[in-house]
């Protein structure tokens, strides 16, 4: 198998692109049957991945002109943009996706409407596939993001492809696909920031707790694939998460303090280390980087996109990141005694290292 290339269910394989802080996950899905196999692409991606798919294709069904189906969950060119490409070296291949989503994505051109099935034009949400007799299910995902998104639910693996929603920023250290409780942070961030209203995402997490049987696995385009208990354990959270236009709308009183304090310590950090203080501010306000929840100018910060309590842990995290092991300990104090100074609450401690005061007793 190619790097890159994980089997996550049966005939189901997940193919993962290379960024270490949001990447795409391109599923494959081989439907055998007697006769014949249907053979799925599920959001293909962009230019990027076409010679991984290339090769995976080949790979797991003799060849990209065996491809039967793509099936598109929303718009967006993360996961369209290859899509020119792609019906251009898979003759055979349909393009599976809402109304909604065909009437963006056949822009690009190139793309004969003959290629495309509407969802909405099915007679039921469930579809037997004829030639292999396996059913699937379409799971409306209605303005998460996108009015018209769409969810792929597959009965037989209980796998349910969920394209953004329950997606992350990745912040789960390590190899592998699968999600643990440190994958929550990059999910909650990527909710918050891209989900247009708490109640979108209530709805959809209602719908998905519909179906029959319950989805073992939700393999969503971004971030980790989530299996066993976490998975109602996340959709519980985020059914209580509040996001997008609701979020700016809360009125969080100590917003405008939070952004005193951080810029306060910025400043401060210049005069201790001028090194980290530039590291930590390119971090934050890489331009184009939406993982980001800060909005810089020059070196302040004039806005965040999360709740207080979440900005501040995620700075917390950087200058762990970032800080040289000698002074860590001393940045933080730094930063939390600029918290302290505004009083904006928070939860952090030092950890004193076992070395210092082993050293105490020589
Ligand atoms: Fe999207
Ligand atoms: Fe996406």
């Amino acid at each position: 198998m190619i790097k890159n290339l994980f089997k996550i269910g049966k005939d189901f394989f997940l193919l993962k692109s290379e960024e270490s802080d949001f990447h795409r996950n391109i599923y494959f899905r081989v439907f055998r049957g007697e006769k014949r196999n249907v053979n799925m692409i599920m959001d293909p991606g962009t230019k990027q991945d076409l010679n991984n798919i290339i090769t995976v294709s080949k790979e797991l069904f003799g060849g990209i002109n065996n491809l039967d189906l793509i099936f598109l969950s929303h718009q967006d060119p993360d996961l369209t943009s290859i899509l020119p490409s792609i019906v251009a070296i898979a003759p055979k291949a349909k393009v599976i996706a809402s109304i909604d989503t065909w009437r963006l994505v056949k822009m690009y051109g190139d793309i004969s409407e003959k290629r495309f099935v509407a969802i909405e034009n099915f007679k039921s949400d469930v579809l037997t596939i004829k030639a292999t007799g396996h059913r699937v299910r379409f799971v409306s995902a209605m303005y998460c993001h996108f009015r018209g998104a769409m969810m792929l639910y597959d009965y037989e693996n209980r796998i349910l492809f969920s394209g953004d929603f329950l997606g992350g920023v990745d912040t789960r250290k390590g190899e592998g696909v699968f999600a643990d409780e440190s994958s929550w942070d990059g999910i909650k961030i990527f909710h918050e920031i891209y989900m247009p209203i708490s109640g979108a995402v209530k709805e959809t997490i209602d719908r998905i707790s519909t179906l029959n049987p319950f989805p073992e696995i939700i393999a969503p385009q971004h971030g980790d694939v989530i299996k066993g208990d976490l998975v109602v354990e996340f959709m519980s959270r985020l059914y209580d998460l509040t996001v997008g236009y609701d979020l700016i709308k809360k009125v969080e009183p100590e917003k405008e303090l939070t952004i005193v304090a951080i810029n306060d310590f910025l400043e401060q950090l210049k005069g201790v280390s001028p090194q980290l203080g530039r590291e930590l501010i390119d971090s934050i306000s890489s331009a184009g980087n939406f993982t980001s929840p800060f909005v810089t100018k020059g070196d302040a910060i004039t806005d965040f996109k999360l709740p207080s309590s979440d900005a501040i842990k995620v700075l917390w995290d950087k200058i762990e990141l970032l800080a040289p092991p000698d002074k860590e300990n001393e940045i933080k104090t730094l930063f939390i005694a600029s918290l302290e100074q505004y009083n904006v609450p928070h939860k952090f401690k030092i950890e004193e290292k076992i070395e210092e005061i082993e050293d105490l007793f020589d």
